[in-house]
């Protein structure tokens, strides 16, 4: 009965997503900004930033993900990311100004993996369970093994590649 519920609730509740979308509210408001980089970037962002992985461009997150993340610095996902007092201020300051510019919802989460929009663009029915697993694409996190210009802010999905 409650799942008859549910189809039925996500049936009625359709148009209203669909009309979201069109106002610019896409993904419960969780949406990356617009670019979601920057033409002229912060050289201590790029330095510090993109030694374990790449740069994670600023728009895909909003800010206050980004206030977060960076006042956890020394227990940055299991690693210790920490930072003189003086580049984190600088690469703080960097990150807030050029966050996501349409991200509407109360949310901050730490993964850009974990937010709507990455889901939504993500799905099983972009790639599979099975795909996730190969090695040539090891984690979600992982953006350059399908996004050969992900360290440049470069998603479009027409350059998109999946190794095999
Ligand atoms: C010492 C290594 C190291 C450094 C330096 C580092 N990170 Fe990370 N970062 C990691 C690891 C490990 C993960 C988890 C990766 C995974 O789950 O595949 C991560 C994940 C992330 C994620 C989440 C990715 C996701 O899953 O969506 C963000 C955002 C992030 N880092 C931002 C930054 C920023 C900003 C800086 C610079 C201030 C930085 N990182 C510096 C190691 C590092
Ligand atoms: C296993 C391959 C793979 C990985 C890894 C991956 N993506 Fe994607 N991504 C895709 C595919 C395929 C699409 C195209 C979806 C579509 O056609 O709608 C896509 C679409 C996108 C889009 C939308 C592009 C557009 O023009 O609308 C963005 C933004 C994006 N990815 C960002 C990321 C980020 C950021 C990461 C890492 C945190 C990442 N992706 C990791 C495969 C991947």
């Amino acid at each position: 009965m409650r799942t008859l519920f549910s189809i039925v609730l996500a049936f009625a509740l359709f148009p209203l997503v669909a009309a979201a979308e069109d106002h610019g509210d896409r993904y419960g408001g969780e949406d990356r900004g617009k670019p979601v980089q920057p033409a002229q970037v912060n050289a201590k962002w790029q330095q510090e930033c993109a030694s374990c992985h790449i740069a994670y461009a600023p728009g895909l997150l909003p800010a206050e993900s980004w206030r977060k993340l960076m006042s956890g610095l020394d227990k940055h996902f299991g690693a210790d990311a920490s930072l003189t007092a003086q580049e984190n201020m600088e690469i703080t300051a960097f990150l807030v100004k050029n966050a996501s510019s349409r991200w509407r919802a109360p949310t901050a989460p730490l993964r850009i993996t974990e937010t709507a929009w990455f889901k939504r663009k993500h799905d099983g029915h972009e790639i599979s369970a099975a795909t996730w697993k190969r090695p040539s694409v090891k984690s979600p996190a992982n953006c350059q093994a399908c996004h050969a210009d992900a360290d440049k802010g470069d998603f479009n999905e027409h350059r998109v590649s999946i190794p095999k």
